[in-house]
């Protein structure tokens, strides 16, 4: 995810562009830049690796004048965060001028075909392919050049383009996210509304498909194909901190409404075309590797038990998954046959980062599941699948654990298909489901109220026991952790199998089992593991599937979730948990974003 911010106006847009970047800085850091054209002469071009302050230093040196701009801070996905990689990016002539936020799947492809015709591209990005395509079309019409290179275009972006030919910004919408701003002899377009707010309270939020065309006293919506469409101005209250958050109260509530978008990043372009397969960018070769050791914190390491239950089924190669801060120190047995797969939200958790040393001094192939590029772990790691989620401001991690299971469920059918252990049909099977799940989050949301009012009914308790079974118990693990982290309370998980080897002579009416009752294979099982609770008088939140009657004959409270291949559960069952864990915070008035003790990212020992 990145920040966007587009002026033209009477102001000069570099101060604009500028103060709009830095309030959108949380949607990105790893390099700056800005571009302004001074009326009919050639861009003027600012752009530098790291965070803003480093561009508004260069630009303090390189003052640049002119009321039409373009600046965008960058969440880099392909391509490092180097000066080059940083947009805007320009024509070979410096007259066209892109920003881009989001991923172009089809770019390679496309970067191929403009070499072929003579193109000659400067950076390692999917952006710049955009440039040159719309550069191909050009002919003096910059809507129909942009309009026409769209049609060629497949991916998640949000872009904006100027030409020196023209006092205009073309904007266009596919997902990633496009506000306009509505001023007086001047207008602002930008990737969230924070950048807005000193200057406008008068918003058109750009709808998938849309393109909008703005000069200074006009904007025209239209689709890609020019048809002009109503668009309402929405007027907004929020105050610029709340802004921040688009509006939500929390950014963990904005980054657990965030995931079904977050999916299609991580997912963006992976997907073969022929929906049996995927394509992953790794170096490793799978036929050289007999065994995954899969090593993290947290909730990563959760992620990494649920890539556990996956490669295992799917790809038929033994898996065993310890925590790095254990790891590390036990002088585990590889060898240049194991692959070490280490998963990273940051990329900076030092007990990560020195199982993973640890992995390669012993000769062992290394993967990292990983979202910050330019991270400790990128740098040391053989190979990387980034994960795509953007920032993730709030402590908690949720939209992170979506993205690294997303990876997961890939890596194991890739490994899997490469392995000849996974069949087409499934493959497929699987594939189509993970397509679908971006749509079943957003239904699992719906359930939101039913969550608030057992939040609401348990905030008192002092301990819950959360339970799961296969590839749901890495599940209950993950949200008994959510509740402890935000809202202090004691809440231990188990495999609910487990349950009758010792945790059954805790239950009681004082503490609440959250059992994750969704259908599975192992689901007669856990059915009566839940008659087990009631037989001695516990208290059973179970997560249902919708349809499921019948199981609400057995429980207390019922969670409904949407139904889905088992294998991809985990995925829509975790936004309850992360609700309910939410709600439970809320109510007990605690600092959701910042819980007492806890750091984004654990950089010491
Ligand atoms: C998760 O909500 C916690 N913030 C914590 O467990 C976190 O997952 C862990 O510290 C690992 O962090 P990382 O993914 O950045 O390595």
């Amino acid at each position: 995810m990145c920040g966007i911010v587009g002026y033209i106006g009477h102001r000069q847009a570099a101060d604009v562009i500028l103060d709009g970047l830095k309030r959108l800085e949380y949607r990105g850091y790893d390099s700056a830049g800005m571009v302004v054209s001074p009326q009919g002469a050639n861009l003027n071009l600012v752009k530098r690796a790291g965070k803003l302050g480093v561009l508004a230093e260069a630009v303090k040196t390189t003052p640049l004048k002119g009321t039409l701009g373009l600046g965008h801070t960058r969440w880099a996905t392909h391509g490092k965060p180097t000066d080059i990689n940083a947009h805007p990016h320009l024509s070979e002539d410096g007259r066209l001028a892109v920003i881009h936020n989001g991923i172009i799947e089809n770019y390679l492809p496309l970067k191929k075909q403009l070499l072929a015709k003579g193109h000659v591209f400067a950076s390692d990005t999917d952006t710049e392919v955009l440039v040159h395509l719309i550069e191909e079309h050009y002919g003096g019409d910059l809507v129909a050049a942009v309009r026409a290179a769209l049609v060629e275009v497949s991916g998640a972006y949000a872009l904006v383009v100027f030409h020196a030919d023209y006092e205009l910004i073309v904007a266009a919408r596919a997902t990633s996210p496009m506000v306009i701003g509505i001023g007086k002899n001047e207008n602002f377009v930008a990737s969230d509304v924070p950048a807005l707010l000193p200057y406008t309270r008068k918003v058109v939020f750009l709808h998938d498909g849309d393109m909008a065309l703005i000069s200074r006293d006009e904007i025209t919506v239209t689709d890609f194909v020019g048809q002009v469409l109503e668009r309402e101005v929405s007027n907004i209250d929020w105050d610029a901190e709340a802004a921040e958050k688009s509006g939500y109260p929390h950014y963990m509530l904005k980054e657990i409404y965030e995931q079904a978008s977050v999916l299609q990043q991580t997912f963006g372009g992976r997907f073969a075309a022929n929906g049996s397969d995927v394509a992953l960018d790794l170096t490793l070769n799978p036929a050289l590797i007999d065994r995954v050791v899969i090593t993290a914190a947290g909730t990563a390491s959760y992620a990494g038990m649920v890539g556990e239950y996956l490669i295992e089924k799917l790809a038929r190669l033994p898996v065993e998954v310890e925590v790095a801060s254990e790891f590390r120190y036990r002088e585990p047995v590889l060898n240049e046959r194991t692959l070490c797969v280490v998963v990273s939200q940051s990329g900076e958790t030092i007990d990560t980062l020195e199982a993973l040393r640890e992995a390669k001094r012993q000769g062992a192939k290394t993967l990292a599941i990983l979202n910050v590029k330019g991270s400790s772990i990128s740098r040391e790691v053989d190979d990387v699948l980034y994960i795509h989620a953007g920032p993730e401001i709030g402590v908690a991690s949720t939209k992170a654990y979506m993205a690294m299971l997303a990876a997961f469920e890939l890596l194991a059918i890739w490994l899997g298909r490469h392995r000849g252990t996974l069949s087409d049909e499934r493959a497929a099977e699987i594939i189509r489901a993970l397509r679908h799940t971006p749509v079943l989050i957003e239904q699992a949301l719906e359930s939101r109220e039913q969550i608030a009012q057992i939040a609401e009914a348990f905030k008192g308790y002092n301990d819950y026991l959360f339970l799961g079974r296969g590839i749901n118990f890495p599940t209950a693990l993950e949200g008994a952790l959510k509740l402890k982290e935000i809202s202090y309370i004691h809440a231990e998980a188990y495999a609910t199998g487990e349950m009758k080897h010792g945790p059954i002579a805790l239950i009681d009416d004082d503490m609440p089992v959250v059992t994750i009752a969704t259908k599975s294979s192992l689901y007669e099982k856990t059915v009566s593991n839940i008659q087990e609770v009631k037989a001695r008088d516990g208290i059973v939140i179970a997560l249902i599937n919708e349809a499921d009657e019948e199981i609400k004959n057995h429980i207390d409270y019922a969670i409904s979730v949407p139904e889905t291949d088992e294998l991809v559960s985990p995925l829509v069952n975790v936004v309850a948990l992360q609700l309910l864990a939410y709600e439970t915070a809320e109510r007990l008035g605690l600092d959701v974003d910042q819980p007492r003790n806890l750091a984004k990212s654990v950089t010491v020992e």
